[in-house]
């Protein structure tokens, strides 16, 4: 185990950049004190490691069972658990999120390597969504730990692709609570009406990324970072022009769990919702599906199959 680890803060609210280890021989002691540090700062930089796809790859596994990403192109073959996101043909996450939250079991982490960067713009920011739960009011606080929130994957051209998860969620480790809801993958709040959920998102989603919760990270190639995806949301900046690729890999997820039982039945508005129950197809949709497979999980279970 490497005992001469440099770890230098970088914002009041998360971040730190690591160096004295070579990430592509990292034993399993190693990896239990960069998860500890990762739990401590959320967001870790470990520049100058330039690892190989296998390297990258086994230095995840580390961490879990990693998984491709569900709807973008793996150019690996032999590497299915790397993905690889090229700027210049889109690949710039210019919205804060916490990634793929329109999944039932959004990953626990990322690792990422950037292989190559412009030489000035393209810096991506953290955010640390503890504090953003915890500088809330006392009543705002409140009124999230008993709420849920519809996440989709409209980004990724697929709107049917959808979830529900906590607004707040609690960390497995650390027993935190954080905010839940980012503005790329985040719909609709689910036991409000659409008006309020628009109203209401809009303010979290905006509170969230005060820059006194942020550190921003200007890269160097080579560099591996890797984030704890429940209690952080990012952002790249979209005001560079040269060739930027990182490639990925993510630890599987778990399903967030909420502070308590939800304390609200989904609002979706009956007869005299006139237009306005076009907000609330999508809602409705999801609600149905959930319901006819609830049913058919009884079914099953009366059936003893
Ligand atoms: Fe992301």
């Amino acid at each position: 185990m490497n005992d001469n680890l440099e770890v230098l803060r970088l914002s009041g609210s998360l971040g730190a950049e690591v160096r004295g280890i070579a990430l592509a021989d990292a034993a399993a002691a190693d990896a239990e004190k960069i998860r500890s540090l990762l739990t401590e700062h959320l967001v870790l930089f470990f520049p100058e490691q330039h690892l190989s796809v296998e390297e990258h790859a086994a230095f995840g596994r580390h961490f879990g069972k990693l998984e491709g990403h569900p709807n973008l192109q793996n150019p690996f073959a032999d590497q299915p658990e790397i993905f690889e996101l090229v700027a210049t043909r889109g690949g710039i996450a210019d919205e804060w999120h916490s990634d793929i939250t329109f999944q039932a079991q959004p990953s626990i982490m990322a690792i990422l390597n950037m292989v190559k960067c412009p030489e000035i713009g393209g810096d991506t920011m953290w955010a640390n969504m503890y504090k953003a739960y915890d500088e809330l009011s006392p009543p705002m606080q409140d009124l999230c730990d008993g709420l849920t929130a519809l996440h989709d994957a409209l980004p990724h051209g697929k709107p049917e692709s959808m979830t529900i998860h906590p607004v707040v969620r609690v960390h497995p480790e650390t027993k935190r609570k954080s905010l839940f809801v980012n503005e790329h993958f985040t719909r609709r709040i689910v036991e409000l009406s659409h008006q309020e959920s628009d109203h209401l998102l809009a303010y979290l989603t905006r509170w969230a990324a005060n820059p006194r919760f942020t550190v921003r990270y200007r890269w160097s190639q080579g560099t591996i970072a890797m984030w704890d995806n429940r209690c952080t949301q990012h952002y790249v900046l979209n005001d560079f022009d040269q060739e930027r690729i990182i490639q990925r890999v993510t630890v599987m997820g778990d399903e967030p769990k909420a502070a308590g039982p939800p304390k609200w039945e989904p609002y979706v508005r009956g007869r005299h919702a006139g237009a306005s129950s076009r907000y609330d197809r999508q809602l409705n949709k999801f609600l149905g599906r959930r319901a006819g497979s609830l049913e058919s999980n009884r079914k099953q279970d009366a059936s003893g199959s």
